[in-house]
């Protein structure tokens, strides 16, 4: 087993969530395809997502990752350690409420992987940090089918209103283009539409 994996199968044996297999994949087809240099994700974990786009990174290319658990922050520090990738994936360590606002790159990639409820929040904001011809991803859209449902169970209803207020919000946008995939628990690919 490589190093990679050792760091998927420690995660799945400590119930840490992680990017799925299949969505990890369609992930890593757009990153082949558009070789970016600047990478955001919201929602580091002990740093496997990350990890596994470094490798389609853009020469001198990075990746800011932002993450709020301090115990996730200090794994993940020993992984990227582990895989030589200090100087490449830059944990940005707050809530990402905090700490998006006071961002002011542009990033090629931003790929939105935390709390579904702030989810309208994190669109905002990837919106203004997006580099023009930049894509904005979202995993976990679809929250195992309770998304496009009528589910509305008070303890789960923020983290379901947070993806349908963005879908909504997505559908609204004039500017952007989306197209949701059923793959894993849903993902959304997001550009600016070609003028
Ligand atoms: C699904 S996990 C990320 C998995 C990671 N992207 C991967 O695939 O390896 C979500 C992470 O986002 C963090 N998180 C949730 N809401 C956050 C917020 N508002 N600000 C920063 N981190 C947040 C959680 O602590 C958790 O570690």
């Amino acid at each position: 087993m490589n190093e990679i994996e050792q760091i998927k199968e420690k995660a799945l044996k400590e119930h840490i969530p992680i990017i799925m297999d299949d969505t990890l994949e369609i992930v890593e087809e757009i990153l082949q395809e558009e070789h970016p240099k600047k990478i955001l994700e919201i929602g580091t974990a002990i740093g496997y997502s990350a990890i596994c786009f470094a490798q389609y990174l853009d020469k001198n290319g990075k990746i800011d990752t932002i993450e709020r658990d301090e115990k996730r922050i200090a794994e993940a520090k020993l992984n990227i350690k582990k895989l030589d990738l200090e100087k490449i994936i830059n944990i940005i360590n707050g809530d990402a409420v905090d700490v998006l606002p006071k961002l002011d790159e542009k990033y090629d990639i931003i790929f939105i992987d935390a709390a579904k409820g702030k989810y309208p929040f994190f669109l905002k904001e990837s919106i203004r940090l997006l580099a023009d011809d930049g894509i904005i991803i979202a995993d976990n859209i679809l929250y195992k089918g309770y998304t496009l449902s009528n589910y509305n169970k008070h303890k789960q209803r923020t983290a379901v209103r947070g993806p349908r207020e963005y879908l909504n919000e997505l559908e609204g946008n004039k500017e952007l283009e989306t197209k949701l995939l059923e793959v894993g628990d849903g993902l959304t690919i997001t550009r600016r539409k070609k003028i």
